[in-house]
């Protein structure tokens, strides 16, 4: 019998538990010719805040060991283009959208998702851990009481479900997952990137032009996994993980942590096709070892 890959996330159904995470899919249209955007559990969108950005100056990528620094400095084209153009393109390709909202103050924040909120858009993933920004973003992030008070913003004008996007740049997570879930917040998902730098020894200079930037990549997966589990054994909603999964078997301990879903980033950049590739092997995983239902995964680590 074929596996069943469906999970529900704060609500929404997806066909499969694998998300094209935001930044490293676009708005799925450089894909479109390797395969349909909605062989995909779900698409979370590039970063999108009120008003267009052209992001932080260049050079804004820099390679490492095992991942990627970027200080992209969320360039967007600004919400009302993404709910005109985007969202309509992608919910006519059958797509679960997910419209990933960063702002610099509250007010930016609320007013960006209730404009959403006519949209088709499935499910609001709150970027508060953007860590490129000067105002905003994961200066929300990274106390509690900052990330409960743009929770509870946004829960305010809006009827879709949100998922907040939590930073790993912390001393405590779980105290910032409490606070969100507290305020409102239907899903989690984590890890944003680790802070990171890199010095060209020639020109003593930083890589980028921002001198800092965020760590994703294959790096950063025994983090990304030791925050979903604890997060995902502190609270009662769902818990999407993402940070370096570049496997089916990346996937599957993550939902064994406690995850519902994941999201693939970095790992698109160097092969468009992972994402298929871990939904296949999750659904081979399944099969091997007779699991009808990824129920029977979430959740089911056994700690010592
Ligand atoms: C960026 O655009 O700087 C990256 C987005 C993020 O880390 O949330």
């Amino acid at each position: 019998m074929k596996p069943n890959l469906f999970v529900k996330v704060a609500g929404v159904t997806l066909t499969n538990p694998v998300i094209a995470a935001s930044g490293c899919y676009g708005f799925g249209d450089d894909y479109t010719d390797l395969y349909p955007p909605n062989v995909l559990g779900g698409v979370s969108c590039k970063g999108t805040t009120l008003e267009p950005r052209d992001g932080n100056p260049t050079p804004r990528i820099a390679e490492t060991h095992g991942g990627i620094l970027n200080s992209v400095g969320l360039q967007n084209y600004g919400v009302d283009k993404f709910a005109a153009d985007f969202v309509p393109k992608l919910k006519a390709q059958g797509c679960v959208v997910i419209a990933n909202i960063a702002g610099s103050t509250l007010e930016d924040y609320a007013e960006a998702v209730s404009r959403l909120d006519g949209t088709d858009v499935d499910l609001i993933e709150l970027n508060i851990s953007c860590p490129n920004v000067k105002q905003g973003g994961a200066a929300f992030g990274v106390t509690a009481e900052g990330a409960a008070l743009v929770t509870k913003a946004v829960r305010a004008v809006t009827k879709k479900p949100i998922m907040v996007k939590l930073t790993p740049n912390v001393t405590d997570i779980v105290s910032i997952a409490k606070a969100v879930e507290a305020e409102g917040a239907d899903a989690l998902s984590l890890i944003n990137t680790l802070l990171g730098m890199r010095i060209d020894i020639n020109t003593r200079r930083p890589v980028l032009k921002n001198n800092v930037g965020g760590l994703s990549g294959a790096a950063v997966f025994p983090v990304a996994l030791r925050m979903v589990w604890q997060v995902a054994n502190a609270v009662d909603i769902d818990v999407v993980g993402l940070g370096g999964i570049s496997s089916a078997s990346d996937a599957i301990e993550m939902m064994l942590a406690g995850a519902k879903a994941v999201q693939v980033g970095t790992a698109i950049i160097s092969d468009p096709f992972a994402p298929l590739k871990i939904i296949g092997g999750i659904s081979e995983y399944m099969r091997v070892n007779k699991i009808k239902n990824l129920t029977e995964i979430i959740g089911k680590v056994k700690p010592w």
